[in-house]
């Protein structure tokens, strides 16, 4: 009988075997991370942090607003995603989205999801001693104005409680599609095998 797991105590003893048994494990986890995600994401539930919504509504106005405006199930799933390293990121959490979603998503689109903290500050930072300007640093970038069109038609308006967002389902298919691949990543090969 086949091991189902790989024997190793370090990974300078490993073998051939081991690795074919964790590599055939791979895609397998791959495929879950749409639903890791969503369970992920459901932890914004009743989390207003003194906002007018809590921030899974929040997210998921955002996503529903760029989904009805046309835009690609990409930049849906950044939308959607773009506020989820609130838990763990709190101080960061534009990166922590961006650093998720960069595997497969374009480099504009890993650029305004990096990005668009301080380009949203430009709503809000004057009420907290911050420079709403922060995002004037970046003027000359050629994806200042996505960022800017990020923030203005679908993030600093998603607080809005009476807004008809879709559900989380909703979102799944579209979810699974753009995270069935990675386009660019280290483990891109085992990915695909
Ligand atoms: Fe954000
Ligand atoms: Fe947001």
């Amino acid at each position: 009988m086949s091991n189902t797991n790989a024997t190793f105590k370090s990974m300078a003893e490993g073998t051939a075997e081991d690795w074919g048994i964790i590599a055939n494990h791979f895609p397998q986890f791959l495929s879950g991370l749409p639903d890791r995600l969503a369970t992920h994401l459901k932890l914004l539930k009743g989390d207003f942090g003194g906002f007018p919504v809590d921030r899974l509504e929040h997210c998921l106005q955002t996503a529903t607003r760029a989904h009805r405006d046309g835009r690609d199930e990409e930049y849906v799933m950044c939308a959607l995603l773009h506020d989820i390293g609130d838990t763990l990121g709190t101080t960061n959490h534009a990166d922590v989205a961006a650093v998720i979603l960069q595997p497969f998503i374009s480099e504009e689109n890993f650029w305004i999801m990096k990005h668009h903290g301080i380009f949203q500050g430009y709503y809000f930072f004057h009420y907290l001693e911050l420079d709403r300007n922060g995002r004037d640093a970046y003027k000359d970038h050629p994806h200042y104005q996505a960022c800017v069109d990020f923030c203005h038609n679908y993030d600093q308006n998603s607080f809005d409680g009476d807004y008809d967002s879709e559900p989380l389902e909703f979102f799944m298919p579209m979810m699974r599609r753009v995270f069935a691949a990675p386009k660019q990543s280290l483990y891109k090969e085992m990915a695909a095998s």
